[in-house]
């Protein structure tokens, strides 16, 4: 499905750590077409810019649609404002996605922060053969570690003040898991560190950016990034169309 624009009911709000929220869209159409690892723009009431958030789950069955967002700014205040039975203004199904292959391989998830909501929908293809390593500053800040667990992956949590899991780096719980690809989003210092281990290692890797975006359809040049060729020579590609996913030896960090 090309992207469109629809009028989405909140069917469910919670606020689930202190200022991030998690919304359930009634999205029938977008549902059916989305994959994990593509984003929704939404329109923010009384903005001209729309803001790119994540598709987090996703029910085809259902027609929903989950997104997990914190407040950064004024416009995802307001969104946070809305309420159940109000409706978002959603351009979608934005980006590509990841690109899963083979789900009976071994795949390690590594997330840090608000990067974890785009690895859910993609973990929960891989259920028992997933290992999921998430990242926080704190326990009051960690979510999702129930949901990837209800989904059968194994989970390992670290907080870097101890008050959850691990006391330390998330990358400290991804070292020794044995896996075959890694998906990651989050911080750059921590993509960075996914990166040297899936080269150390030799395995595939895929990796969400996040870039400030304007149009989120390639048109404006707002995402700019810079991107490998084959050939190691560098070109200037878009986050929003090139990606937000994109094989880590092609971006640079
Ligand atoms: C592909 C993609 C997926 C994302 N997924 C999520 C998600 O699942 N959950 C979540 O909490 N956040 C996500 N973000 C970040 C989210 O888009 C920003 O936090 C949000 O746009 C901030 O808007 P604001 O008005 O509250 O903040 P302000 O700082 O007031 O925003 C001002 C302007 O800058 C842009 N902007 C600011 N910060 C960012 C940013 N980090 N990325 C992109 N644009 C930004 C806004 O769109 C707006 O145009 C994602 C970003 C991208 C690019
Ligand atoms: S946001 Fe306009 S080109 Fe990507």
């Amino acid at each position: 499905m090309k992207y469109d624009v629809k009028p989405c009911r909140i069917l469910y709000k919670r606020e689930i750590a202190q200022g991030i929220f998690d919304f359930l869209l009634d999205a029938e159409d977008f549902a059916k077409a989305a994959k994990p690892g593509q984003f929704v723009h939404i329109l923010v009431p009384g903005k001209t810019l729309r803001r790119p958030i994540s598709i987090c789950d996703i029910d085809a069955e259902a027609g929903t649609l989950r997104i997990v967002f914190q407040i950064r700014g004024e416009g995802t205040e307001i969104l946070s404002q809305m309420k159940i039975g109000d409706h978002m203004d959603v351009l979608a199904p934005l980006g590509n996605g990841f690109d899963l292959g083979d789900t009976n391989r071994k795949a390690l998830f590594v997330g840090g922060g608000i990067g974890v909501p785009p690895l859910l929908g993609a973990a929960k293809k891989f259920g028992k053969n997933a290992t999921v390593a998430v990242g926080f500053r704190n326990k009051e800040t960690a979510i999702l570690e129930a949901d990837f667990a209800r989904a059968g992956c194994r989970v390992f949590v670290a907080t870097d003040d101890g008050s959850m899991g691990h006391h330390g780096l998330v990358i400290d719980c991804a070292k020794d898991v044995e896996a075959d690809v890694i998906f990651a989003c989050g911080p750059t210092p921590m993509l960075k560190a996914v990166c040297e281990l899936a080269k150390e290692r030799g395995i595939p890797c895929q990796i969400s950016l996040e870039e400030r975006m304007a149009c989120g359809i390639g048109a404006c040049l707002g995402c700019a990034t810079p991107l490998l060729r084959e050939d190691g020579t560098q070109y200037f590609g878009h986050v929003c169309k090139d990606g937000p996913v994109f094989d880590y030896t092609k971006v640079v960090l």
